[in-house]
């Protein structure tokens, strides 16, 4: 009889902390109810992984080696960039057809590709019998994003992915690792994603033009404030030697990271003692700074959350992820939901000519096989 195992990992939603997690910051992500699913099935006829996804055409059989280099610029590179992790490590499976299928819109801010890389890691991890811990299953996913795709994304998309526990959203120190699982207590709102489908391009250069810029301010402000990483640096020290950064796009850069820092630390304190006003205003916040300092948003983003905090029944909204396109997460009252999709969603479109997508999601679990 054919082996047959299917995996799953879901996709992400960041609700603050954007653009702290290489900068050694705090994020607070949770994981949604759209994600991706892989088909393992066991052929003896295929030397190597033959790789195929119902939502892509490109198909290619790949030998699980640690030379392996990427297939130009398809998908594919996702779970090759895993495989060669693992081989790397000494594992190299061979004889499966991976297929891979799901309901995660893509380049849309959502983590689809880090869904990508962590399914495929959970089904290796299990199929070579590795036994690595989610941890550093996350952590193995995101090198190959860093050294095949050459994306200097940080952890958090491939830790929450790895490691979600449902009705928590995780508090994650990036530059430790140590974390907690915050039950996410929204009473009566929901979470709503909002998908101005304008796709982004990650694999662009301005993700890592971001990661230089901040790299540069650290490098000016470390002598003075004895940070290791950007993170570190707390706001009355930015705000005191913030003259000493005389590139004005470089201090912007640096001003968000310091902020957005501080403020997912008292957004988490917020939301434990059920203020969740205040945390809703702190998203906005977050957005604003990410619009005209991080300068990471776009006219539709800025238009969608423009529109949600003009909607009633709305305590807060942003952009989510790496920006330049792709989604808005908003809190929305339970009563307002339909009213908000239906307004926000024609509002969206007479002004910007795209038609808006919403996904309303609970905090669902990481990444695991699906047992039957
Ligand atoms: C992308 C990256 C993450 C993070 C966000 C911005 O999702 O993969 O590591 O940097 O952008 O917060």
């Amino acid at each position: 009889m054919t082996v047959q195992r299917k995996f799953y990992a879901p996709g992400r939603v960041n609700l603050i902390g954007e653009y702290t997690d290489f900068n050694g910051g705090l994020v607070f992500p949770c994981a949604i109810n759209r994600g991706t699913s892989l088909q393992v099935t066991e052929d003896r006829s295929i030397d190597g992984i033959a790789l195929s996804s119902d939502d892509f055409d490109f198909t290619t059989t790949v030998v699980c080696s640690s030379e392996a280099k990427p297939v130009g610029r398809e998908w594919v590179n996702y779970p090759l960039g895993v495989m060669v992790e693992f081989a790397k490590l000494g594992f190299n499976p061979s004889a499966f057809r991976f297929n891979y299928s799901g309901d995660l819109p893509l380049s849309a801010g959502l983590s689809s590709s880090a869904s990508v890389s962590v399914v495929t890691a959970v089904a290796l991890n299990e199929l070579t019998g590795a036994n690595l811990s989610a941890q550093e299953l996350a952590l193995l996913s995101q090198r190959s994003e860093n050294t095949f795709i050459n994306v200097q994304c940080g952890i958090m998309d491939q830790f929450v992915i790895a490691m979600a526990q449902s009705d928590c959203a995780i508090a994650l120190d990036c530059a430790t690792l140590e974390y907690q699982q915050i039950p996410l207590n929204l009473k009566e709102y929901r979470i709503v994603i909002g998908n101005t489908n304008q796709p982004r391009n990650l694999k662009g250069s301005a993700y890592n033009d971001r990661v230089n810029e901040c790299q540069a301010a650290l490098k000016t402000l470390a002598p003075v404030t004895h940070a290791k990483q950007l993170a570190d640096v707390t706001p009355d020290q930015f705000y005191e030697h913030s003259n000493l950064l005389t590139d004005a796009i470089v201090r912007k850069r640096a001003q968000h990271v310091v902020e957005e820092c501080d403020r997912v630390n008292r957004a988490t304190v917020a939301l434990k003692a059920g203020r969740l006003e205040e945390f809703g205003r702190m998203m906005l916040q977050s957005h604003v700074s990410l619009r005209d300092l991080f300068e990471v948003s776009s006219d539709t983003l800025d238009c969608m959350v423009d529109l949600a905090m003009n909607t009633d029944g709305v305590i807060g909204s942003r952009m989510t992820g790496a920006g330049f396109g792709g989604c808005t997460v908003s809190l929305v009252h339970q009563e307002s939901v339909d009213h908000f999709i239906e307004s926000v969603g024609s509002k969206y479109e007479s002004q910007m000519k795209l038609k808006a997508d919403f996904y309303v999601t609970t905090a669902m679990n990481g990444a695991s096989e699906v047992l039957n």
